[in-house]
């Protein structure tokens, strides 16, 4: 037995630029504040960099052709913000536009519709050494990035995104630093969360002055799946709090306008947010054409017990101002991110906002699975377990369809094996593998599968 997706269900990939390209001094780009921290001994997974990643810079007509011979329908990729203005403020690099120029191009050629993401992490280092995210002048650089961007591709690409997971920006950026720039502050998080925040504002509006009328505009989020780890009130209140710092600081000014109380209370002890101007949180609800969702995997919390137990608190921790509360292995099936397989919390994400946004339609903009993929050698790649990732997952969407939700996409992450932020290239995402000693490319079973789907817009059950 199938099922069938609505028609004109977008059937995509996602990649993001310092995943993917390298070239990280071509034709102007100067440093991101990922090339900084990648750099820095200690920092990442072997001292792995994105100094080539998987060459897409060099070898981006082939890739684009790979997608069209999968039959993939739209493609998701981030521009590099120090790529097309080098400093991150003043005139654009024109070399860089002239990269995502062409490459919009091959995918129009191919009939695949471009997504772009104007963050997607690699924030240019000379914005980090004025202050970076937390001070509020980044997000008004941000806002002048994205009208540079959209003046230059508006006439070509109509579905555009202003940051990818602002969650790790702030919280992994800033507050436990397992990612660029490394900084441990939970002051410096929650201030870089609001200029995210204003930025994907100001941004937005940045974008509706520059696009014709048929420009869509949106944000993607990872939003939290937080379980109870039982329903004893104090469990009960720790994934409250949690999913406080996880989504609401992003959805509550973006989507309702206002901070969330309870978020303020719990972090009283950290800042008073005089940080938030009068008129931010008007900037910041900016109305959105569709929420982009990335869904991996749940988060369990439970408040933590005075013996230390049960739970691992991660160290140093990306929730300010959450100290009691512990943090759970969910059980069952992981991936080699050591990630929990739970296909319901895609489910849960999407009916809770088709329920608490009701009329905004919603694109799962990121899902898949990392597993120890290895040629067989008879030039073939067997993932079942990537296969059985996303057949879970796409089935959870389709429930989410039957039940109400206005679900318009998915993307699956990722096109290729690519360079997983702190873990380097020990983590493969890809539907296609990557041999990093000589750039081949290989189908994985996966690849092969998801096409069909994409092909037919059809799940078999
Ligand atoms: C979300 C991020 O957007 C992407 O860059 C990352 O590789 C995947 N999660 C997997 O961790």
């Amino acid at each position: 037995m199938t099922v069938n997706f609505p028609p004109g269900f977008l059937w995509g990939t996602a990649t993001a630029a310092y995943q993917i390209e390298g070239a990280p001094h071509a034709d102007g780009r100067t440093a991101s504040i990922w090339d900084t921290f990648s750099h820095t001994p200690g920092r990442t997974l072997g001292g792995d960099t994105g100094d080539t990643a998987t060459d897409h810079y060099n070898r981006r007509a082939d890739d684009v052709r790979l997608m069209a011979d999968l039959g993939i329908g739209a493609y998701r990729f981030s521009v590099s913000w120090p790529r097309v203005q080098p400093s991150g403020r003043g005139h654009p690099n024109q070399p860089g536009l002239d990269f995502y120029r062409a490459l919009v191009d091959d995918l129009l050629e191919h009939g695949i519709r471009p997504v772009l993401t104007l963050y997607h992490w690699d924030l240019p280092q000379e914005l980090e050494t004025a202050g970076g995210w937390p001070e509020r002048g980044t997000a008004h650089r941000f806002a002048d990035y994205a009208h540079l961007v959209a003046e230059a591709l508006g006439d070509r690409v109509d579905m555009w995104t202003t940051l990818n997971e602002p969650w790790c920006s702030a919280f992994l950026g800033y507050g436990s630093g397992v990612h660029a720039p490394g900084r441990a502050d939970e002051l410096a998080a929650l201030r870089a969360a609001h200029h995210l925040n204003l930025a994907h504002g100001l941004g937005a509006q940045a974008l509706r002055a520059a696009l014709p009328s048929h420009g869509q505009v949106s944000v993607t989020l990872n939003p939290g799946v937080v379980r109870a780890f039982t329903d004893a009130p104090q469990d009960i209140d720790a994934q409250r709090r949690i999913d406080a710092l996880a989504t609401r600081i992003f959805t509550g000014p973006m989507l309702h306008g206002s901070y969330p109380e309870d978020l303020l209370a719990d972090t009283a002890g950290i800042t008073d947010w005089a940080f938030v101007h009068d008129g931010d949180p008007g900037v910041i609800k900016h109305p959105l054409d569709s929420l982009g969702i990335n869904y991996y995997t749940p988060t369990v919390v439970a408040a933590a017990t005075d013996n230390g137990l049960p739970g691992e608190a991660p160290e140093p921790s990306p929730w300010p101002g959450a100290a009691g509360v512990a943090f759970h292995r969910p059980p069952g099936k992981r991936t080699a991110m050591d990630w929990s397989v739970d296909p319901t919390g895609l489910y849960d994400l999407l009916v809770r906002f088709a329920e608490e946004v009701p009329g905004l339609p919603l694109v799962v903009t990121e899902n898949g699975a990392a597993y120890d993929d290895k040629p067989d050698g008879d030039g073939t790649v067997h993932d079942p377990e990537r296969i059985a990732y996303l057949h879970a997952h796409l089935d959870a969407v389709r429930r989410a369809i039957s039940d109400g939700a206005d679900v318009r996409g998915y993307f699956l992450w990722s096109l290729l094996d690519n360079f997983e932020w702190a873990h380097g290239y020990s983590k493969r995402f890809g539907a296609v593998h990557v041999d990093y000693a000589t750039q081949t490319r290989t189908l994985k079973s996966s690849a092969r599968w998801y096409s069909q789907v994409a092909r037919t817009g059809r799940l078999p059950l």
